[in-house]
């Protein structure tokens, strides 16, 4: 057991992958807390490993070095208590919105009833303003609207922890800048502890209590700073001296973590 009550604690995780040049390490005495219902963004040059942070907390990794706690509790393999939406939501075409988003009711154990199960869906559909639209094929809604119902999906069944894996990176500025807003209201409204990997500096500022910059490959927490939006917060709140100069200084940071890049790609 972990002493701390962090909902999300890593502890010097170190991980390489095994490849069949050799070992490559991906993360270095990485360590990271994140308090129960708070929002913590990722940043860090391409290939530093973001998406690895991800698998590491999931269980779907377990690190060679250094541990890994959820709630207290040491991660050993993989946890149903977390839930997951990536860039590209991959939505099942035979199911409709409302089914799709169903889904981890129907593999998490629960003791929903059908209706209940239904209800959830429905106040989640309405909350990303997709009311009307449970009935529809993914075919038929936009790519927004599908990262939506993604995002819906990712919490129908309450996780302990949620992890975004570059989600809005594939819409263009203005979808991103909605969904933005309606990420904000579900993490309100729902509690959730979340912990988000984006490229875009504006979305973490938006989002995030805290902030963490990744150095280059092997990664470590190079930069760390507070969110310094209010809870009640608009997108203008971007333009506050407080945000730019959080902006500037993320930035700054980038820049020092891709000249450790050995890879020298751009973030
Ligand atoms: N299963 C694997 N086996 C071997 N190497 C891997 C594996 N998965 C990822 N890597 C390598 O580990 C490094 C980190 O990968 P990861 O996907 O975590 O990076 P990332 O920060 O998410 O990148 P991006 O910003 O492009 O999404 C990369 O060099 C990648 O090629
Ligand atoms: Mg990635």
């Amino acid at each position: 057991m972990s002493s701390s009550e962090f909902q999300i604690e890593l502890s010097q995780v170190t991980h390489a992958y095994k490849t069949k040049d050799g070992p490559l390490p991906v993360l270095d005495a990485l360590s990271l807390q994140m308090d129960k219902g708070t929002f913590t963004a990722v940043v860090g040059p391409s290939g530093c490993g973001k998406s690895t942070l991800t698998r590491l907390i999931a269980g779907l990794l377990i690190p060679d070095e250094g541990e890994v706690y959820l709630h207290g509790e040491k991660v050993k393999s993989p946890r149903s208590t977390v839930g997951m939406a990536f860039q590209n939501p991959v939505l099942l075409e035979w199911r409709t919105i409302l089914e799709n988003v169903l889904l981890p009711l129907e593999i998490v154990p629960n003791k929903l009833t059908k209706a209940e199960k239904e209800a959830r869906g429905c106040e989640l559909l309405s909350m990303v303003g997709l009311q009307g639209f449970e009935n529809k094929k993914p075919s038929e809604l936009s790519g927004g609207m599908r990262q939506r119902a993604s995002l819906c999906r990712s919490i129908v069944h309450r996780p302990e922890v949620l992890i975004l894996d570059e989600p809005f990176g594939a819409l263009d500025a203005f979808t991103r800048e909605d969904l933005w807003q309606i990420m904000h209201s579900i993490r309100v409204k729902e509690n959730i502890t979340t912990l988000l990997i984006t490229h875009d500096l504006r979305e973490c500022v938006f989002l995030a209590d805290q902030i963490v910059v990744l150095s280059g490959r092997p990664a470590t927490a190079q930069y760390v700073a507070d969110g310094p939006l209010p809870m009640d917060r608009t997108l203008e709140d971007l333009y506050t001296p407080e945000a730019t100069k959080l902006l500037a200084e993320l930035r700054r940071q980038i820049q020092i973590a891709q000249g450790r890049n050995d890879e020298g790609e751009a973030a």
